[in-house]
């Protein structure tokens, strides 16, 4: 039930926080330690190179867990979208394993790779927000993400809850393979969902920005460099489903390669850093749009961010920023959509769950 909100989109939008707290206390132990399942583990630590399967927003999550577990875990992850796996396959590794992210857990497209990595004999991990479904049955294990019914077709919170099952089963195969992390991951996803909520409590802000950046604009863009990029392909493709602006996420680094031709007087570009690392390389790329006339709303991070910037996201370990920065995302979705009378739980065109390939 909607209750009191307008649409499903916003009041799942809401429940970011307490899903993620949801999702911490589903996965921990008596003594507090996030744990996944035993057999799972094994898979993790014997494995030489994992593959993420899955579409959409839940291929945008499986681009920020090959960070989470490249980075916590040190094991070689490849993110691949299900509709192009079966003609672009990878060389597979000798100990490969399949991790299937899906929301529904009935896309087709994701069950031609998992019927093919089955008749070759391999094994596989669905994470997935719905008990009993096809890919949760077929797969040899499964990782809830209970984040209750999804109902608007635009994912946003079944996307939070798949980064933290993703974050924890990095922690967790570190863990496994007697990596030494100096965080405490139960406390440290316990303040990014509080971020989470912040950001949530700030929703005017985001509507500014859609007053103010995308009020009658037909194009948008999105940049970020690393995990940011990854955020921003997200960020994209919630405002082109629900908002029908044409919308491009781009890694900060490529726009001088071809794409800033695009830019001219007022084009809007939403400019993403949570990372140190890059952080002179995006203020660059934001100089060299400005240039040429962009609009630009900067999103970046306590720690980093100067006091012109636009959105500053509360301080969240620098593993886990996907979790906040995609709250800002929805929400400039959901209000420039909302200002276009677009029908936002349910888009033109698009189903909740694509059982076709
Ligand atoms: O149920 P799934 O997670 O497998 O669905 C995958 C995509 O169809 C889905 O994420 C789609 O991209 C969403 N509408 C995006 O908001």
């Amino acid at each position: 039930e909607k209750g009191p909100y307008p649409h499903y989109m916003l009041k799942e939008i809401d429940e970011q926080p307490v899903v993620i707290r949801k999702v911490i206390s589903k996965y921990q132990d008596a003594a507090g330690e996030l744990v996944i399942d035993s057999e799972i583990r094994a898979c993790m630590k014997k494995a030489d190179r994992i593959y993420i399967i899955a579409c959409g927003t839940s291929y945008h999550a499986g681009l920020a867990g090959k960070q989470l577990i490249e980075r916590i875990a040190d094991i070689p992850v490849e993110t691949h979208i299900a509709s192009e796996f079966l003609y672009n396959r990878p060389i597979l590794s000798p100990n490969p394993f399949f991790i299937f992210i899906s929301q529904s857990g009935e896309t087709a497209d994701i069950r031609g790779v998992l019927v093919d990595i089955k008749q070759m004999g391999h094994s596989s991990l669905t994470i997935t927000n719905v008990p009993g479904s096809t890919l949760s049955r077929e797969a040899t294990y499964t990782l809830l993400t209970h984040a209750g019914p999804e109902i608007a077709v635009a994912s946003t919170k079944a996307y939070t809850a798949q980064i933290a099952v993703l974050a924890i089963l990095a922690f967790d195969s570190a863990r496994a393979k007697g990596i030494q992390i100096d965080v405490n991951p139960a406390h440290e996803l316990s303040i990014a969902a509080n971020a989470m909520e912040i950001m949530i409590n700030h929703k005017e802000v985001m509507e500014e920005i859609v007053w103010q950046y995308l009020n009658d604009s037909h194009n948008c863009f999105f940049i970020g460099r690393g995990v940011d990029y990854y955020a921003c392909l997200e960020g994209a493709l919630k405002l082109k489903e629900i908002s029908y602006i044409q919308a491009e996420g781009f890694p900060g680094g490529e726009l001088k390669h071809g794409t800033i031709a695009l830019i001219e007087e007022g084009t809007p570009v939403i400019a993403l850093l949570t990372q140190a690392q890059v952080r002179a390389n995006i203020r660059s790329n934001v100089q060299e749009v400005k240039a040429r006339g962009a609009h630009v709303c900067m999103i970046s991070i306590e720690g980093i961010a100067e006091k012109e910037d636009h959105v500053i996201l509360p301080a969240v370990h620098e593993w886990l920023t996907p979790l906040v920065s995609v709250i800002p995302f929805q929400l400039i979705a959901y209000y420039a959509a909302l200002y276009r009378g677009c029908d936002i739980d349910k888009p033109r065109n698009l189903a909740k769950s694509v059982t076709v390939e």
